[in-house]
């Protein structure tokens, strides 16, 4: 096809940013334009016509009227949760690709169904997650066969926010979920990664509840998960809040012959017994990781192998998140049954 032709004569993807005018939007701006053209921008926040002209580009306030008016390859996505859906899929329904933020999909339904859109198109829909493109994350994960047979991990992730959630976070319609959907995202994914499995890990978990607000809500605070991966007997345990006394990320991993140990900036391969075997420790600036987690994502937008790789892992990641969101409701409708 002549148009096909053109196409790949220009290296440099057209591209749709939705969601631009917010924070992880505004982010990417610099990033995607370093190896894409931004061709329009669609936010109906009141910033947003401002932000693009000031970037030089077209601005819409809803999708509909940027498909009808702008001609691009890839989208990429970073709106709330609540939009995700629909924006994707009305993208995949129109022969685009997306390159979106987490999550992925909220439930397994809407993941299947998103990944039916892409497939009928012969479209990709990548989610982004920088520790994939973290060089420590990488030494971890291209190391982990030397620690033998992983039996524990144990994985925190934690902010220190002074104050309750706000904005879309804190609406139940909006978030469609709290820390577990929004902090561990990212940490189901890197053990998606590091432990593949056809199947999600069993998994008990515990909801906290910082702020009365947040519990009236159902958006949880804190969570707690103890998960076990029954094909490999793999057990381990998670815990991810907003309001913890420090910042912190720490993931250790026990294995028959020895452990790994990653902490931001640094990760180091242990003997059984602790002796330090090889460290690999990184300081670059974080966009230098968004950078290349971008420039990856838009150079395999035409890529097969690594579109159906990539969502096989998502749909994993998603299914173990909305079956732990699906239990709680579980226990929820049980005990309302048992005290009517
Ligand atoms: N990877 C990370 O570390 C990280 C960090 C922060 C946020 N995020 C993710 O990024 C996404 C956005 O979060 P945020 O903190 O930037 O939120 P935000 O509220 O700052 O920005 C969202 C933007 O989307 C716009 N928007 C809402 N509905 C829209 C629609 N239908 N079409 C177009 N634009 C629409 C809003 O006007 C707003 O400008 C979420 O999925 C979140 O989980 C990821």
């Amino acid at each position: 096809m002549p148009g096909e032709r053109l196409k790949n004569m220009n290296p440099r993807p057209r591209v749709l940013v939705v969601g631009f005018a917010g924070h992880q939007g505004k982010e990417y701006l610099p990033i995607v334009r370093e190896s894409a053209d931004i061709v329009g921008g669609v936010d109906p926040a009141p910033a947003a016509p401002s932000l693009a002209d000031q970037w030089g580009f077209p601005h819409y306030d809803i999708l509909g009227e940027a498909l009808e008016k702008v001609d691009f390859d890839a989208a990429v996505v970073t709106v709330p949760h609540s939009e995700h859906f629909p924006v994707c899929a009305k993208l995949l329904t129109h022969g685009r690709h997306v390159i979106k933020e987490k999550p992925f999909a909220v439930t397994e339904q809407e993941a299947r169904q998103l990944i039916h859109l892409a497939q009928r198109a012969d479209r990709s829909v990548f989610t982004l997650l920088q520790r994939n493109f973290d060089p420590v994350f990488r030494f971890a994960q291209e190391n982990l066969a030397r620690i033998g047979e992983p039996y524990w991990f144990s994985y925190d992730y934690h902010f220190n926010l002074a104050h309750q959630s706000t904005g879309w976070r804190a609406s139940k319609e909006q978030a469609m979920g709290g820390v577990l959907l929004d902090m561990g995202y990212h940490l189901i994914d890197v053990l998606s990664g590091m432990f593949p499995e056809p199947e999600p890990p069993r998994v008990h978990s515990a909801f906290v509840h910082h702020y009365e607000e947040m519990r009236d809500r159902r958006l949880e605070d804190l969570v707690s998960l103890m998960c076990r991966y029954p094909s490999t007997g793999l057990v381990g345990s998670l815990r991810i809040s907003r309001h913890n006394y420090e910042k912190t990320e720490h993931l250790c991993v026990l294995g028959t012959e020895g452990a790994l140990n990653i902490v931001p900036g640094v990760a180091v391969l242990h003997s059984t017994g602790g002796l330090p075997l090889e460290r690999r420790t990184w300081e670059g600036p974080k966009t230098d990781t968004v950078r290349s987690m971008i420039a990856h994502h838009l150079g395999h937008l035409d890529d097969r192998y690594y579109r159906q790789d990539h969502i096989q892992r998502q749909l994993t990641v998603v299914r173990t998140i909305d079956g732990i969101y699906q239990d709680r409701s579980r226990e929820r409708n049980e005990l309302a049954d048992r005290c009517a």
